[in-house]
């Protein structure tokens, strides 16, 4: 069975080369010939732990292509999956289809009379893949296919192993031929017991809105209660504990922070805010996790400044971390971009050092100083600020790091040290809900 996979972003490209490690044929395509050139050189356009070995074995192996040729792939192909980007639109927040509805063409254009699979993994709003039937059929009349919604869970940080070790599967397909392709294709994760649910196309498509609204309704959760426990003298780790023991609550998501960031949450929440009101059938719990998660990233600048006696004007802050989340180099919607900015208009020198985002975060964030350490960033800096969990920071030990510094600040905005720690080592330790 041949596979098209189209776009070579974080979904497209792990999805791809993972399915090649189940040991299918696939084709991963791009519009963007240098994404496909590097690619073909085996140069990875973002940082995946894994993801560039497995790229290289499979492609060693003759299972992986990389083509900027999209009819030519889909005349060849069994299943073509769509994966191209989904961005948010600037006037109302509703996911722009351009990329999908582009894709869709092309592959009408190109199909022959080959019975063809046509997946949508990218994340689209509920009524996308019959538009994308109604597309194809009006493109090509003769075309023998058939419309499935598969959506893509896994996370930044960890795809690979989410890809192959999902906790489910969701397809949504309503005939029995596309249903065999798919078993075909999920064949080794079923054999793993690893639950695979099918789906009304409709219902597939709102389960992806549905379990990122509600994880991030889970983050925004604990962070509100965050805030309650700094104001009323509880700790927000002991409650998400005694809280996440609860087996109908659940433990994940549960960690206290600066507010959600990345490519997912902050676009699949207003989607979903966007659909419910066009159909008539608004959800307000995510209407206002959205406001309150903007606000929250915002309000973390303030916080700094107020650890800094009110004022950073003129002081040298140094920042671990700037990307949304560790052990990725992605900046998407990261807080470092809305608390930065405001720490610079008022007036503070900024020594910045992250493992992976610096090239990233060098697009988006200038006036700073980049530095090669965490220690380069410390040195004669009168306050430090965490914004992202990476291993390396929670391994820092205050009592090592406090003579290298001016002053004796820390706002660690992912609780990544020991509070009673970092007072002992004579730090003003500021954290997250206690
Ligand atoms: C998310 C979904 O988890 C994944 O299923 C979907 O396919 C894509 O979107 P990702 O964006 O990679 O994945 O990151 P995730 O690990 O879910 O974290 C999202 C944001 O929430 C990050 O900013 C993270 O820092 C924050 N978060 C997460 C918390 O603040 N606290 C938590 O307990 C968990």
């Amino acid at each position: 069975m041949n596979i098209t996979m189209i776009g070579t972003g974080y979904v497209g490209l792990v999805s791809g080369t993972c399915f090649a490690e189940f040991g299918f044929p696939v084709t991963c395509v791009d519009k963007v010939k240098e994404k496909i050139d590097n690619l073909k050189q085996g140069i990875i356009p973002i940082y995946e732990p894994g993801l560039e070995e497995m790229v290289k074995k499979n492609a060693e192996e003759g299972r992986l292509f990389f083509s900027d040729d999209l009819k030519d792939s889909v005349r060849k192909s069994d299943v073509i999956f769509i994966a191209v980007g989904t961005p948010t639109r600037e006037e109302d927040g509703s996911a722009d289809l351009q990329y999908v509805y582009a894709a869709a063409k092309e592959i009408a254009e190109a199909l022959t009379d080959r019975y063809t699979v046509i997946v949508t993994k990218s994340t689209v709003p509920v009524g996308t893949g019959r538009k994308i039937a109604q597309i194809i059929k009006a493109a090509n009349p003769k075309a023998d296919f058939d419309i499935v919604s598969n959506p893509e869970f896994l996370r930044e940080g960890s795809a690979i192993k989410d890809f192959m070790r999902p906790d489910r599967v969701v397809i949504g397909c309503e005939t029995a031929r596309s249903q065999a392709v798919m078993e075909e294709l999920y064949r080794l994760l079923a054999l793993m017991d690893i639950p695979v649910v099918y789906t009304k196309i409709e219902t597939s498509e709102l389960i992806k809105y549905a379990s990122n609204t509600f994880l991030a309704m889970k983050v925004t959760f604990i962070n509100e209660i965050s805030d309650l426990c700094e104001k009323c003298g509880a700790n927000v780790r002991e409650v998400a504990k005694g809280l996440g023991l609860d087996k109908r609550i659940g433990s994940k998501f549960l960690q206290a922070g600066p507010g959600y960031g990345g490519s997912c949450f902050p676009k699949d929440t207003m989607a979903l805010v966007q659909i419910a009101k066009e159909y008539g059938s608004p959800v307000r719990l995510a209407e206002t996790l959205v406001d309150i998660n903007e606000k929250r990233k915002k309000a973390m600048a303030t916080r700094i400044i107020s650890a800094c006696k009110g004022s950073v004007k003129d002081k040298t802050i140094a920042i671990l971390g700037i990307t949304f989340k560790p052990d990725t180099d992605d900046m998407r919607a990261a807080p470092a971009l809305d608390i930065i900015p405001v720490l610079q208009e008022n007036g503070a020198k900024l020594k910045i050092y992250d493992p992976k985002g610096m090239k990233e975060g060098a697009k988006l964030i200038s006036n700073v100083t980049w530095c090669d350490s965490s220690t380069e960033a410390m040195t004669d800096a009168d306050a430090l600020v965490i914004l992202t969990e990476w291993n390396e920071f929670s391994s820092l030990k205050p009592e090592s790091f406090k003579d290298i510094m001016h002053g004796r600040i820390i706002v660690d905005l992912r609780n990544v040290f020991d509070p009673v720690r970092a007072k002992e080592a004579g730090f003003d330790y500021n954290c997250i809900g206690r």
